[in-house]
């Protein structure tokens, strides 16, 4: 039996919509990128990425870490988003 966990059909850019509880995340991972064995044109995009960490790191506690694993093998994997 699994508790203390919620699954969420959703972006994760809206991810602040779920951390109303207001006690600080000690750890989050992200694994981006497209599925293993899936459809290599269904990938995170940048935007929303960049939307769910900036979102986390608000809710973070002192000490805290978030773990990114990036699939980089589709056509977007090494797009270089800086200006
Ligand atoms: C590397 S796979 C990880 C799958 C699974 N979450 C896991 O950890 O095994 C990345 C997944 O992110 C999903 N994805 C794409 N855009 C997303 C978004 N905006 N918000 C949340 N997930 C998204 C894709 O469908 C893809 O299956």
């Amino acid at each position: 039996m699994i508790d203390r966990v919620r699954l969420v059909l959703g972006c994760h850019s809206g991810i602040e919509d779920y951390l109303r509880n207001g006690r600080p995340i000690q750890v989050a991972m992200f694994n981006l990128g497209y599925l293993p064995r899936g459809d290599r044109s269904i990938v995170t995009r940048a935007a929303t990425t960049l939307a769910a960490i900036g979102g986390l790191l608000r809710h973070l506690s002192i000490g805290g870490r978030i773990t990114i694993l990036s699939y980089r093998g589709h056509s977007g994997g090494r797009k270089n988003t800086k200006k």
